[in-house]
């Protein structure tokens, strides 16, 4: 950086504030001669940075107004295509891999696509972190003796109060807090299943479900989903006519692998099919408050006025996965749940209860979301962009509305493992379409992808180099 001529060294800075969004599409850049002198440089030494952001296609010169960032999806792929039939019902076995893939996103010596992990990068989690400090002082969370078995009451009416805006309206006393999401459909699903039962999810299918499949010694039922609208309703009618199916785990609200928002008509009739199969749903809606459009999708639940919909979530995907906190708005199963939860653990997490029910109430977590939020999107398009930009022909993408993880479908002779094998050599971690059924060579020629991090050169290049190995791969 010190050896670049000074206005390359400001059109970088400038670039990484447009990549991290700081400045987005269509916002005007500070004026050349305010910002020289904020900086302490000529005019004539800021014009020539600003023409070069207009060189690398980043911003535009409106006459007499100034520089602006120009849009910033500049290419498109295609969605990828999913196979729709359904399979018969599955015993999940080892899920190695997937504990190598979480291993490798940890090591901060890579650059990892790999993990869907939140970025770190927002105010909000430094305020967080003082709020921690600030409860930690007081000692309230301190005292010896448990918490009453179903936590924190003023957590859970903050869980209750955000539930308003999916649509849904409860009690506090109907929450139960559970150790993060997983933690949450786990205790679901001991509760609603025995080990051999057959529980219908999505395909691909977030990879923690296959593993509480597996430990459960449960069956699962792939129903195909759509890049966009998610799981397949029609495919899960046929698969419920078929199958003996005990519940129904669902991901409407942007999916993980795919980023895909089901419709509020396919959640009508999702719910329509588990009441004429007198069937409970499970719906994760971890990805929920992170949607990039101005009104919150409503969930599965907001429709259910029989209390057959468990909602599962955490703060895992909006503020941290450490906090491990998490909830399940159980609606008529609450006693068992409570049963369930209280048998598997007495304790609650008091401090980090604390701290989030106050981080929900006052510390700006909606402002937060929305900061978020508008990040990923961003961080979106740039992604969309670059796959577009490297990627050979035949590669499609999803184009989610909300969370941050895509999929990357590659053309069909194109082994993701193999591709995920070299570029872990290359320190680079991707989660290979292997992870995401029980049939290991189902998506075989796809990865997800998880774009949190705010983009750096380093990010950008490992995704050339990808591109570049797919490239050899041909
Ligand atoms: C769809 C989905 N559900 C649940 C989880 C797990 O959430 P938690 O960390 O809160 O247990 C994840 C994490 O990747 C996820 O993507």
């Amino acid at each position: 950086m010190k050896d670049l001529p000074l206005y390359e060294q400001i059109a970088d800075q400038m670039h990484e504030q447009i990549r991290n969004g700081v400045y987005r599409s269509g916002d005007k850049l500070p004026s050349v001669r305010s910002h020289g002198k904020t900086l302490n440089v000529s005019i004539s030494t800021m014009l020539t940075a600003y023409g070069l952001l207009e060189d690398r296609g980043l911003v535009e010169v409106k006459p007499k107004s100034g520089y602006f960032v120009k849009a910033h999806r500049t290419q498109t792929l295609p969605e990828p295509k999913f196979v729709t039939e359904t399979v018969s019902p599955t015993q999940v076995t080892s899920l190695q891999r997937v504990m190598e893939v979480l291993k490798a996103s940890a090591d901060p010596g890579n650059i990892s696509f790999g993990a869907a992990v939140p970025a770190a990068d927002f105010p909000a989690l430094t305020h967080l972190k003082s709020l921690f400090a600030q409860k930690a002082r007081q000692g309230t969370f301190m005292g010896v003796g448990y918490d009453s078995v179903h936590g924190n009451q003023p957590l859970r009416r903050e869980v209750a109060k955000k539930a308003v805006e999916g649509g849904v309206y409860i009690a506090p006393e109907e929450v139960v807090l559970t150790s993060g999401c997983q933690g949450g459909i786990a205790l679901c699903l001991r509760t609603l299943t025995q080990p051999g039962d057959i529980i219908a999810i999505e395909s691909p299918c977030y990879y923690g479900m296959l593993q509480l499949v597996e430990a459960l010694q449960l069956k699962a039922i792939e129903i195909p989903s759509d890049a966009s609208t998610g799981m397949s309703v029609e495919a899960l009618k046929l698969a419920l006519e078929q199958w003996p199916i005990k519940a129904i785990v669902c991901i409407p609200n942007y999916n993980n692998p795919v980023g895909a928002l089901m419709p509020d008509d396919h959640k009508q009739a999702l719910l329509e099919l588990a009441n004429y199969y007198d069937l409970p749903v499970i719906e994760d809606d971890i990805y929920g408050d992170l949607g990039y459009q101005s009104r919150r999708p409503r969930t599965v639940k907001s429709y259910d006025t029989q209390g057959r919909v468990l909602l599962c979530s955490s703060v895992s995907k909006t503020l941290d996965p450490q906090l491990g906190i998490g909830w399940i708005l159980p609606g008529r199963y609450l006693q068992q749940l409570q049963y369930e939860r209280f048998i598997n653990s007495v304790f609650s997490l008091r401090l980090q209860q604390q701290a989030v029910a106050e981080m929900l109430a006052h510390g700006g977590y909606d402002r937060h979301l929305r900061t978020a939020s508008e990040a990923y999107k961003q961080r979106r398009d740039h992604l969309l962009d670059l796959v577009a930009r490297h990627f050979p022909k035949g590669t499609r993408i999803s184009t989610p509305l909300g969370g941050f993880v895509t999929w990357i479908q590659l053309p069909l002779h194109i082994d993701a493992t193999r591709l995920y094998l070299s570029a872990l050599a290359k320190g680079i971690v991707i989660a290979p379409g292997e992870l995401f059924s029980t049939n290991p060579s189902k998506f075989r020629h796809s990865f997800r992808v998880s774009y949190a991090e705010p983009w750096t050169p380093e990010r950008e290049k490992a995704i050339a180099t990808l591109a570049h190995l797919v490239a050899q791969e041909q």
